[in-house]
Order: structure tokens, then sequence, then C-alpha cells
């Protein structure tokens, strides 16, 4: 029972945080339990919209705040009076530190020493070189899709991409790939809740099948160092690094690498099939358009719809009092269409040039380390797929993943006729 409690809080803490029992109570008429239902996860912004109108901070029903402003968002952020844990959970060696010690849910002092060791691979500089990389493998996924011209753009298209940028760059040796993305993508499903015992007990064995890889990776990166990012946390492991913190790292880049950029391709595809006019100013310049396309998707679809921070004393914050372990649930998705910022904040358009930076990789210490190179994957999908396939279009329903959380669909079902007579051409 404690180690299925571990898997379920690993998975689902990435970007739940603790509070999000919060949530839980299914009431009809309070928005924030709406958000959990069918009506609430196709269209969380309408709910967004009902607790704007009741102002910047709103209280909740169990005792905590939840804000929809761009400016108290980023605010509670970037203020060193909140924290990502509650006080009672930074207490040294307390229970909870076993389940949870990547940095996503750490606080500074640790948060700092950890990340330091993380960011190298990450920095722009370092990411613009995965580029090639990143082309290849989407001709390549591509030419298979073009094949028959007809394909579900997320299971063909999205999820793959960022899986084999991410298991390279953390340096899994090709034999490995493949089950490190099975098990990956499994665990990675649990943040979308967990639907039964026997998907407990699944999660549970992929959990302990990660563990037993990475274990393996470390055993073999401790004997032949490489440049990558395993050999780098295997090199401070004792100094930087304690030994009972690496796994929980790695899961954090797998997982994270795995589940989110995917929904930023298939959230992008989605507005732009539902938005032809942009499609077709898309199609008219791929590499100049591209860029802007992924930001305006960031802000008007992003595939992590909130966080949260818990106050470590009292802080006045918007005419409130937020009091010491009260937590303040920042709705991102919300915050990048906060009126006072964007103008016609519901309004798809690639062409905007926005007042201040949308919020979907969130902001101050915990900002997104992965964001440019999720940029770039998305940039590259998207510049290539309209490059090739022009015609793009819906060729079934779109399915969305069951969750509030992480937003985007899990079936995509697409149709480019041009790209498959290309592809008989080339064969022939
Ligand atoms: C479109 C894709 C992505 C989105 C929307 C996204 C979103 C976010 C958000 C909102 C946070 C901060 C959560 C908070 O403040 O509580 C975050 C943190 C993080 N992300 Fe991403 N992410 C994406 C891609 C990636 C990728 C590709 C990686 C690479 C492995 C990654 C790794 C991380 C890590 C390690 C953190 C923790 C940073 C910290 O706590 O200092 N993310 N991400």
């Amino acid at each position: 029972m404690v180690e299925i409690r571990r898997t379920v809080r690993f998975a689902a803490g990435l970007y739940r945080r603790r509070l999000d029992f919060a949530f839980h109570g299914y009431v009809r008429r309070d928005p924030m339990s709406r958000l959990h239902l069918r009506a609430g996860r196709d269209d969380p912004y309408a709910i967004y919209e009902e607790l704007r109108a009741q102002g910047p901070l709103v209280p909740t029903r169990i005792g905590n705040w939840v804000t929809t402003s761009h400016p108290v968002c980023n605010t509670v952020l970037r203020d060193r009076r909140f924290g990502v844990r509650s006080a009672e959970l930074t207490v040294p060696d307390s229970p909870s530190d076993e389940f949870d010690m990547s940095f996503l849910d750490r606080d500074p002092p640790d948060h700092t020493r950890l990340r330091r060791l993380a960011q190298p691979a990450f920095s722009p500089k370092q990411v613009a070189g995965y580029r090639p990389r990143i082309e290849r493998q989407v001709d390549d996924l591509l030419d298979r899709a073009a094949v028959t011209g007809e394909f579900d753009l997320v299971p063909a298209f999205a999820a793959p991409l960022p899986i084999a940028v991410i298991t390279d760059l953390l340096g899994i040796p090709d034999a490995d790939a493949d089950r490190f993305a099975r098990v990956g993508t499994l665990i990675g499903s649990a943040l979308d809740g967990i639907h039964s015992l026997a998907h407990a007990a699944r999660l549970q064995a992929a959990n302990d099948t990660l563990r037993a890889l990475f274990e393996g990776l470390f055993e073999l990166r401790r004997r032949t160092p490489s440049d990558d990012v395993i050999s780098r946390i295997v090199a401070a492991e004792g100094d930087q690094i304690q030994p009972r913190e690496m796994l929980p790292m790695c899961n954090l880049l797998l997982v994270a690498g795995f589940e989110t950029t995917v929904n930023l391709v298939g959230n992008a595809v989605n507005a732009l099939l539902a938005h032809p006019r942009q499609w077709a100013d898309l199609c008219a310049d791929p590499a100049g358009m591209a860029p802007a396309t992924v930001e305006e998707t960031l802000r008007y679809d992003p595939p992590v719809q909130r966080t949260a921070r818990c106050a470590l004393e009292d802080v006045s914050l918007a005419g409130h009092t937020v009091h010491r372990d009260q937590f303040v649930v920042a709705l991102l998705g919300a915050a990048n269409r906060d009126p006072e910022v964007y103008p016609d904040p519901d309004r798809f358009d690639i062409h905007r040039t926005p007042a201040a930076d949308h919020l979907a990789f969130s902001s101050g210490i915990h900002y997104c380390i992965g964001q440019s190179l999720a940029r770039l994957e998305a940039t590259v999908a998207l510049q290539k797929l309209a490059e090739r396939m022009p015609d793009l279009q819906r060729n079934g329903p779109l399915r969305r993943r069951v969750s509030s959380i992480v937003r985007g669909p899990i079936h995509l079902p697409v149709l480019s006729r041009t790209a498959s007579r290309r592809s008989a051409a080339r064969a022939s």
C-alpha cells in the first residue's frame, strides 16, 4: 500500500502540488470542483471567467485561495514568502521526503542545489545544438505518417518526438530506449489520475521497472561516463546530490519530457485546424511563423493549467491576508487570458505581439527548466508539418486527456492527401 501511495504521489505530484486534495469535492456549484467534470475539462476557460468575475484572489471552499489574475499569479510565483511546500513538509527528514525529492517539489536551498545540476543540459545554447537531431526525428515521423496520409497526430507524431529527444538527452542507450519509453509513458498516465486498482498495480510495476532501469544506467555511467545528463548526475553523487535524490530527479526529467511537449503540439494543431486562416498564414511562411504560433498556443491553451504555492508566513495579497500554510492556486491558463493584459484574450491569433510574457512555463525560481527544449521541439514540429502537409484536416473527433491540470488531446485523427501522393511518388 505504501508503495502504491508512493507511485501515486510521485506521478501526480509532478504538476499537481500537494494541495490538490483541495479539489476533490464534487459540488456542481463550486467552480473549482467543476473543473474536474467533463464540461470543465473540455472548456475550463468559461469556469475561469466565473472565478475572474469574483475578483483577482478568491477564497476556496476548503480555506485556500485561487487566482485568475496575471499579475497576482506572477507575484505569487516570484515572491520568496511563498514556497512549494508547507512549513510542516519542510521539516528535515519528514516522512514526505521519502516520497518526493525532485526539485519541482523542493524549496531553496535544496531546490537551488539540485536545479543547478540539471540546468546546463537545458541551457538555450545547449538546446540549440539538439536542433539537427530534432529535425531528423520530425522528418522520420512525418515520412511514416505520409505513407497513407491518414494518421492519429498524438501517438504517431506529437508523443514520440519528445520521448525520443529526452531519452537521448538523458543518455539512455538505444537498446534500452523502448523499455524506458514504455514505463515512462505508463507512469506519465498517472498525471491523469489512477483509474482502478489494476491501473495502480500497473503503475507500481512500472515504477519498480523504472527504478531498476535507472539504477542500471547509474552503474553504467559510473563505469563509463559520457556527455549526458545521467553522467553529470552520477559524477556529482554524494557531493551536489545525495544518492536518494538521484532517482527522483531522473524520473522528473523523464516524465516532464514525455508528458508536456506532446500536449503543446497537440493543442497547437487543434487550435490551427479550428482557425483555418491562421493555419494558412503558418503554411504561407512556416519558418517565419512557427515560433509565434508556439508562443500563442502556450498563451491560449497551455499544457499545464495550474500550479500552487504555500505561504511560508502571513502575506498581504490583492487586498487579502493569505495566512501562513494557506495555498494559493495559480490558474496559469486563466492568467494567460487576463483581459487586463491581453486584449481580446479568447481569440487565437498567431500575429499577436503580447505586452507581457505568458505564464505557461510558470515564473520565478521554478520557471520550467525544459522551456527552450519544448519551444524548439514544437517549433520544428509545426514548421515541418506546415511545409509537408499544408492540406492537413481533421479526420475524426478529438479525445482529451482526463485531467484538469495537464491539458491536451490523446487522439487527434488527421488526414493529408498531398502528403500521401508525394510519398507514393517518391516510392515509385
Ligand atoms: C510545453 C511543454 C512544457 C510545459 C508547458 C511545461 C510547464 C512547466 C511548468 C508550468 C513548470 C513549473 C511548475 C511550477 O511552477 O510549480 C515546469 C517546471 C519544470 N519543467 Fe516543464 N514544461 C514543459 C516542458 C518541459 C520539458 C521538455 C522538460 C524537460 C525535461 C521540463 C522539465 C521541467 C522541470 C525539471 C521543472 C521543474 C523546475 C523547477 O522546479 O525548478 N518541462 N514546467
